[in-house]
């Protein structure tokens, strides 16, 4: 456990905190004293995170979404407002990638990612943002090294990605004046479920990924989920009073150098 408590008496929302980065920024607020809204579409797997988060001595519970359906995330406002006051914190952090060529895109292609990745990130930031305003709360919205650079095969997701950067920057300054700061936290390569889960043999392909040299980074290795956590907490701490509309790379040196 961390030895710092920045979110004593916080409450903050993450989506996808099932699992990944979601789940590890979960634990990571939790650790640090907030009470944590485990945020997700796959209640076996958020219902765990949310026990690993009690067994721990932190606070946490398990609210469904279902990022791709506006409805479901209007129902999600309306269940948090129930039970909370206020929100100090919001992670939009869910998404999903699918991958295919340019040409091997068809129309319907671009709804999933378009939605989960960007529509929701604005659309859980509305539903909330009543809460958000009494918090202050602070809100994180996850972009990708793939904004920055091309990825062969994912330009729907990768569009998605660059996308978010626009919703931040607007994010930051409509929001100011109630104290709210938005950044945004582009990863690179990390060792997440969304990489392994469905592979013929998970652990087996986490600890090959684990292990990988990744020579286009400075630091020659994928990121571990935490090392983005921490980056995600410290940003919605008042350590980062005077950061909003930023867009911090915690992609071992991937992009920018
Ligand atoms: N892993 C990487 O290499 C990487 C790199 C750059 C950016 N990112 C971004 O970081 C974020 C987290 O990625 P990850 O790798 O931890 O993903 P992951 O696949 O490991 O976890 C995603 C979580 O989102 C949930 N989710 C998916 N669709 C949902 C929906 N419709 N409604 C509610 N919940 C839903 C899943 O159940 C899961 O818990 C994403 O936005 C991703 O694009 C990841």
């Amino acid at each position: 456990m961390t030895a710092m408590r920045r979110f004593e008496h916080k409450t903050m929302l993450v989506t996808g905190a099932a699992m990944g980065i979601g789940g590890a920024t979960a634990r990571r607020l939790a650790d640090e004293g907030a009470a944590v809204i485990v945020a997700d579409c796959n209640e076996e797997a958020a219902q765990r995170k949310v026990s690993e988060i009690l067994g721990s001595g932190g606070e946490a519970w398990f609210q469904h979404v279902d990022l791709a359906s506006p409805s479901s995330i209007d129902h999600m406002g309306r269940a948090v407002a129930d039970r909370v006051p206020c929100l100090h914190g919001l992670v939009n952090n869910a998404g999903i990638l699918q991958t295919a060529s340019i040409a091997e895109t068809g129309d319907s292609d671009w709804e999933p990612q378009m939605t989960i990745n960007l529509r929701a990130p604005a659309l859980c930031t509305k539903a909330l943002l009543p809460l958000l305003k009494k918090g202050p709360g602070h809100i994180i919205n996850l972009s990708s090294e793939g904004a920055f650079i091309a990825h062969e095969n994912r330009w729907v997701y990768t569009a998605s990605k660059a996308g978010i950067l626009a919703l931040t920057r607007n994010m930051a300054r409509e929001f100011v004046g109630y104290g709210m700061r938005a950044n945004t936290v582009a990863p690179g390569w990390t060792v997440t479920e969304m990489h392994f889960l469905e592979s013929e043999d998970p652990a087996a392909e986490k600890a090959r990924l684990e292990s990988l040299e990744r020579q286009e980074s400075v630091i020659p290795r994928l990121a571990r989920p935490e090392e983005i956590a921490a980056v995600i907490a410290f940003l919605l701490s008042d350590d980062a009073s005077y950061m909003t509309a930023s867009i911090v790379h915690v992609d071992g040196g991937r992009v920018t150098s």
